[in-house]
């Protein structure tokens, strides 16, 4: 497969205001608003990685569910070069599909058990015409698996459970590197991994924006993969963006104080400091 370059071809996705309320038990009118009013730009050209961090309910998950037209926002607008997403004719669908790529927390949910994991691959390589014989595809197969540091011949015509969850994790990003889309958008794609394969997908992940310029909205509550990551951050609480930036100036200069309670939060390892509470359960 010859390797696409986007310079000079921009590919713009626009949240302008974007609002999501849900109905809810307990509340005043009968609704929360799960995001409030977030707006931000991603952009291709060039390339960036943009985490969006928050604690457990903040919103962060609504807002990919948004961005991958899963969910229609009750208020605002999401443009992708300028159209509405959600009013998109079907070739345009088709190309915003593959140009804005999900990677979730649990690979596992988006295998099927009964089938091998070449399956999710050769779905892909089916639906956006990537290889037109099954001996094209293998070639196919064997360049993106080798390309997120999988072995093809240990992972094609495995079940899902024979692989390991950074090795499913990374057939999801072999997935990826197949379709080369402009935009990944990635909901805690890492929280269920060891800290050495946690290492790898984020090495992946650079690696695909340097190599062919892929934007990720990287969605986490850990600020040491935002911090390892770079680029751009952007905090959430409550539904609401309250501070966003580089990384290095938000983490050293936060200006709003749940960026600061983030930063606090994260435990430091002190040798000195012996833990002497019990834990109980
Ligand atoms: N379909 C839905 N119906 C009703 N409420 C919802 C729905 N989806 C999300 N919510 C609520 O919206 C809020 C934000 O949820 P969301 O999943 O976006 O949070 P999150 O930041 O991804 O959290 P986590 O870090 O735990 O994944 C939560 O209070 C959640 O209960
Ligand atoms: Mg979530």
């Amino acid at each position: 497969m010859t390797e696409t370059s986007r310079a000079g071809t921009e590919q713009r996705i626009e949240l302008e205001h974007v609002e999501q309320r849900f109905h809810a038990r307990g509340t005043a009118d009968g609704f929360m608003t799960a995001v409030d009013d977030a707006s931000f730009s991603l952009t291709s050209d060039p390339p960036r990685v943009v985490s969006l961090v928050g604690q457990s309910g903040s919103g962060k998950s609504t807002i990919a569910r948004n961005i991958l037209g899963l969910q229609k926002p009750t208020g605002g607008r999401i443009t992708f070069n300028g159209r509405d997403i959600f009013s998109l004719s079907r070739t345009e669908r088709d190309e915003y599909r593959r140009n804005v790529q999900p990677v979730f927390q649990d690979p596992y949910a988006i295998f099927n058990p009964i089938y091998r994991v070449d399956r999710v691959l050769w779905k892909a390589a089916k639906a956006f015409g990537l290889a037109k014989t099954r001996a094209a595809a293998d070639e196919l197969f064997e360049e993106s698996l080798s390309a997120v540091r999988l072995d093809p011949g240990r992972v094609l015509g495995r079940y899902p459970h024979q692989l390991s969850g950074g090795q499913r994790q990374r057939v999801m990003l072999a997935r990826v590197h197949m379709l080369r889309p402009a935009f990944i958008i990635a909901d805690e794609p890492v929280s269920m991994l060891d800290a050495q394969v946690r290492k790898l997908f984020l090495d992946i992940l650079l690696d695909f924006k340097q190599q062919y310029q892929m934007t990720t909205l990287f969605i986490t509550h850990d600020l040491s993969t935002v911090y390892y990551l770079g680029g751009d951050v952007m905090v959430i609480t409550k539904g609401e963006i309250v501070e966003r930036g580089p990384v290095a100036t938000v983490m050293h200069e936060p200006s709003h104080p749940y960026t600061q309670l983030l930063l606090d939060s994260v435990p430091r390892p002190d040798p000195d400091q012996r833990w002497t509470d019990r834990i109980t359960v």
